[in-house]
């Protein structure tokens, strides 16, 4: 049902932790699952130079977001974002399809993280050539939200 390779990323998962002062951070979350996703990127040149993640989740979610952190790391904006739920999937040698939506969420973490640097940087001309405006949306909307719904991710953050 799994294969070496993703069993290998879940024994020994790439980029694990967090980046001090990132140029982006994506948060997203299955409320089906519960699990809960955050990647960060540091952004040079338009090149992700570094990538790292936390995953509060099942093991396809860490075999998903080590392994899709480790193809985006060197790569330029444009390229990262061929980094599809698909592509993720098929790096681990596939995904039974009830885990299909962990490795939507490596990819749909990474996408954010990346719309948030954009944002960040003001390249909003950039967010919307790039089809990221339903990122840009959810990410406005997380900062309007009540305090109470965003401190469960601060506090998964800041473990
Ligand atoms: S079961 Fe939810 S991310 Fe895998």
């Amino acid at each position: 049902m799994y294969s070496e390779k993703l069993f290998e990323h879940f024994r020994n998962p790439r980029n694990v932790g967090e980046i001090e002062n990132p140029d982006g951070v994506g948060t997203v979350g299955n409320p089906v699952c519960g699990d809960l996703m955050t990647f960060m990127i540091k952004v040079k040149d338009d090149v992700i130079e570094d990538i790292k993640f936390k995953t509060f989740g099942c093991g396809a979610a860490i075999a998903t977001s080590s392994i899709a952190t480790e193809m985006a790391k060197g790569k330029k904006i444009e390229e990262a974002l061929k980094i599809s739920k698909k592509v993720v999937a098929d790096a681990l040698g596939g995904l039974p399809p009830q885990k299909m939506h962990c490795s939507n969420l490596a990819s749909d973490a990474l996408r954010m993280a990346i719309t948030d640097y954009l944002r960040k940087t003001n390249q909003i001309e950039r967010i919307k050539e790039l089809g990221l405006e339903k990122e840009l949306k959810i990410l406005e909307g997380e900062e309007t939200e009540e305090h109470e719904e965003t401190s469960e991710v601060e506090e998964f953050l800041n473990d």
